[in-house]
């Protein structure tokens, strides 16, 4: 039922400061400002020596925002490939390792193959899943469920948030129990996850000025989308979706790349969508960013009001997110990058709950 909403992606995107909120209610202890996973870890904590994470798609994109999580908040080392390439690679694994897997639908043949041979290589694995009756669900040490419901648009939006919701859980109960975050660090994070559900609701009010915006890219063929630290897996995944559901050629890179070769594609033609809330990478973004003006290109800035400042350039358009600490500010950012790509393709008139060509869930590799 897609109640109010035109599409299931639009029901979607607007349900998740619900079920982000209901996510972090099952693994934050809000009396205390910590956390409490909803299981027993699988292994010694203390002796974990590093991570290996795998999944496909989106999956993977929340994989790598996880991936600045466990290394900093864990000081954990963090191996992270996509399923299909990690299955074959026969990469020899280390001993006291934590295999983590993401899937919303736990049935993804990849992500399932990379399961099974992290086990042969005495593996523990976490399968963060949304389906808890899923294949992967079942073969995994311990099953970390987002709580996301059922999502039935096939282009991935309220999943993603609580993967990422949930990944951030972890990495600092991991930092706790490996004695490398302390308390007060701790309940700093969690008083920043505690709001992040309100800050995605506010987020959803841009949604005029994101459709309005959405127009100009609707007409374009090329986009590209530029981040840096947790943005950069950010502009990956505003890449993906808009060419899933618009059909538009996008190219996500981290911004510190874009002198290593994409600079070249930089015209007045070509929109350029910088992902640049204000955290301690800002000043690197904005001076790629800077460089992107300079040679014509069209900048979109998805910032909040001070890095919009500090961009100190003219801008073809602008999103401005309200101010928020950096550390998940990754999670919120996803809403406008999803709704952006939802109204590109709705304004092109596409069915973007079925687009062409994609499943909901890949069980064939
Ligand atoms: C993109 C999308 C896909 C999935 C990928 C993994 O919007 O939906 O990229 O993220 O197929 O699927 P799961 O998470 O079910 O393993």
């Amino acid at each position: 039922d897609k109640g109010n909403y035109k599409h299931f992606m639009a029901k979607e995107i607007h349900e998740q400061p619900e079920v982000v909120a209901r996510t972090l209610a099952h693994y934050i202890d809000f009396a205390n400002n910590c956390v409490r996973l909803p299981f027993e870890l699988p292994f010694d904590p203390k002796a974990l020596t590093g991570i290996t994470l795998t999944a496909c798609g989106t999956a993977y994109y929340a994989g790598l925002v996880g991936k600045y999580w466990f290394e900093r908040f864990a000081r954990l080392r963090v191996e992270i490939d996509v399923a299909s390439e990690f299955r074959y690679r026969e990469a020899p694994m280390p001993e006291n390792g934590l295999m983590l897997v993401v899937s919303q639908s736990g049935e993804t043949a990849d992500t399932l193959a990379s399961l099974r041979y992290a086990k042969t290589q005495g593996q523990k694995i976490i399968g963060v899943v949304n389906v808890s009756t899923s294949t992967i669900a079942r073969e995994s040490d311990v099953a970390a469920p987002t709580l996301a419901g059922p999502e039935i648009g096939v282009a991935s939006t309220k999943a993603f948030t609580c993967q990422l919701t949930v990944l951030a859980s972890l990495a600092i109960a991991l930092g706790r129990a490996r004695g490398v975050l302390s308390a007060d660090e701790e309940k700093r994070l969690v008083n920043e996850l505690m709001v992040v559900p309100g800050l995605l609701a506010e987020s959803m009010k841009l949604e005029p000025k994101i459709e309005q915006l959405s127009h100009r890219l609707g007409k374009t063929t090329d986009v590209l989308y530029l981040g840096r630290g947790p943005s950069y897996p950010l502009a990956l995944e505003g890449a993906l979706k808009l060419k899933e559901i618009s059909y538009i050629h996008a190219e996500g890179y981290a911004a510190g790349e874009l002198k290593h070769g994409p600079i070249a594609l930089i015209d007045e033609q070509l929109p350029v969508i910088v992902i640049a809330p204000s955290d301690p990478v800002l000043e690197k973004t904005v001076s790629n960013l800077q460089e992107v003006s300079a040679r014509g290109g069209k900048i979109i800035l998805l910032g909040d009001a001070h890095s919009i400042a500090a961009a100190a350039t003219p801008l073809a358009g602008e999103i401005v997110m309200p101010a928020m600490a950096p550390d998940f500010s990754a999670i919120v950012y996803a809403a406008p990058i999803q709704m952006l790509a939802y109204h590109t393709a709705v304004f092109m008139g596409k069915d973007v709950d079925q687009p062409r060509n994609l499943a909901k869930s890949v069980t064939v590799e």
